[in-house]
């Protein structure tokens, strides 16, 4: 709440930008950490408030960690209690994720519900479904979810959709059951490979990691060992900086990406007008096709490998400015359309109804003051300022700093003009007053 970016828009980007280590992958691999007493060291690590939390969520439960240079540690210990506080697990939908490691490791978990981004109901009933079904007796009451079961069996799961969590949370609750389970319809997205590499090289048995049905053979809590591991580059950093430069024009050089987690992505950017070049494995140089105006294109956001919910925002500032008549269908999350208010207030014509946004493409955008209203939306906030006319002030940076590692210092280092700045004493109360 305490600072804001002020950006003076249509500078063109140009130089290097080095991605972070992914959010949504470190912060299930630090859950998983809890699965062993042993000292386990994650490189790669992004700064991210959402990586605090979830340390000081292991430090409650009594682990002890340290982290410094993209090097986090757990350190060798037992844990002192089965509860995770509210107050830190309110803040994060990930931490959520404790519940699975302390179920399997300890046999019991008490797990507030959890919070996160505001961006629509975000059931838990498929991760319940799951442990219940490897023999856990689940009860939710005063807003905390108790999970009880020291002798958990293997069980063939369906989900009825392949939600991340449910996902993660069944893996990481069925790693020390007996026998096999069989995760059908599984959540197929990158960060839940990077989970099922880290848990192998603990001395996990799991197969199928990237498909549709993931197979658990459960191993003894002797099998488990401490281990190192890197956590995969994060794809949604990635393609919000395709964003921004297609944008804003000019070229930048994104270095340590992973261009095969954005195929989808990577092909309705070309489609609006990016263009990329591939300069080694993990190197692009994207830009902007030399050419008039962005094309406009249509994309409905759905589970990986298609178009994902997480980009649906940062890229909603290309088609407000496109060529042509744009469609925009939310289907994952109902309430994940906050960013269209703010990117109307700068000039863009957009009409929400229900899952679908229409984008009529105008000319320009102009700088506004703007809010941040969930992480994703405020990117697409810094990246419509970043090529709107004029100067903008972007609010509620906690939502950004969620996410995004040193995000207004790579844009700077990218030439944006994009400064981050104290609120004045009347921002900060006026703020307040609307939140
Ligand atoms: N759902 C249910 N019941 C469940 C679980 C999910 O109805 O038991 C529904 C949700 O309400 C939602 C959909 O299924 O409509 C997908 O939810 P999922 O469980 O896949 O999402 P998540 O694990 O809560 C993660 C990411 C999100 C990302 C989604 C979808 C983390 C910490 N969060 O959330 O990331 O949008 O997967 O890919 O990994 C972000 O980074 O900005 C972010 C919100």
């Amino acid at each position: 709440m305490t600072d804001k970016y002020i950006i003076q828009g249509q500078r063109q980007l140009h130089g290097n930008v080095v991605i972070s280590g992914a959010k949504n992958s470190v912060l299930k691999l630090m859950s998983a950490t809890l699965l062993t007493e042993a000292a386990c060291k994650l490189h790669n690590v992004p700064n991210l408030t959402d990586v605090s939390v979830m340390g000081n969520v292991l430090q409650a439960l009594g682990r002890t960690v340290s982290f410094g240079d993209g090097t986090l540690e757990v350190q060798a210990g037992t844990i002192s209690t089965c509860e995770a506080p509210y107050q830190l697990v309110s803040k994060m939908r990930a931490s959520f994720n404790v519940l699975g490691s302390l179920l399997g490791r300890y046999g019991e978990a008490r797990v507030p519900l959890p919070g996160g981004c505001t961006i629509g109901k975000r059931g838990i009933d498929q991760h319940i479904k799951g442990l219940e079904l490897l023999g856990a007796e689940i009860k939710i009451s005063h807003g905390t979810v108790t999970a009880k079961g020291s002798k958990l069996k293997g069980a063939n799961i369906a989900l009825d959709m392949p939600s991340m969590g449910a996902t993660e949370n069944i893996i990481l609750a069925a790693v020390l059951a007996e026998g096999t389970t069989v995760l059908s319809n599984a959540a197929q997205e990158p960060e839940i490979q990077d989970l099922i590499a880290f848990l192998n090289t603990m001395g996990a048995n799991i197969e199928g990691g990237g498909t549709s049905q993931v197979v658990i053979h459960g191993v003894k809590k002797a099998d488990l060992h401490g281990a190192e591991f890197t956590v995969m580059p994060d794809r949604i950093e990635a393609a919000t900086f395709m964003s921004a430069v297609t944008g804003t024009g000019g070229r930048i050089i994104i270095e340590k990406m992973q261009a095969n987690h954005l195929v989808t992505v990577m092909g309705k950017l070309e489609q609006i007008g990016t263009q990329f070049e591939r300069l080694d494995a993990t190197t692009y140089s994207v830009g902007r096709l030399p050419k008039n105006r962005l094309k406009a294109s249509s994309y409905l956001t759905t589970y990986y490998p298609g178009f994902p919910t997480d980009l649906q925002a940062p890229l909603m500032p290309l088609l407000a400015v496109a060529e042509g008549v744009s469609m925009v269908t939310e289907n994952i999350y109902e309430n994940r359309f906050k960013h269209v208010g703010e990117l109307n207030r700068m000039g863009a014509n957009i009409q929400v109804q229900n899952e679908i946004a229409v984008v009529t493409g105008v000319a320009q955008l102009s700088g506004a003051e703007v809010k941040a209203h969930d992480l994703r939306a405020g990117a697409a906030m810094v990246i419509a300022s970043l090529m709107a006319e004029g100067h903008s002030s972007v609010y509620n940076l906690s939502h950004l700093d969620r996410g995004y590692d040193a995000f207004h210092l790579k844009l700077q280092q990218l030439g944006a003009n994009i400064n981050r700045l104290p609120l004045t004493s009347i921002e900060h109360q006026e703020l307040q007053e609307v939140l």
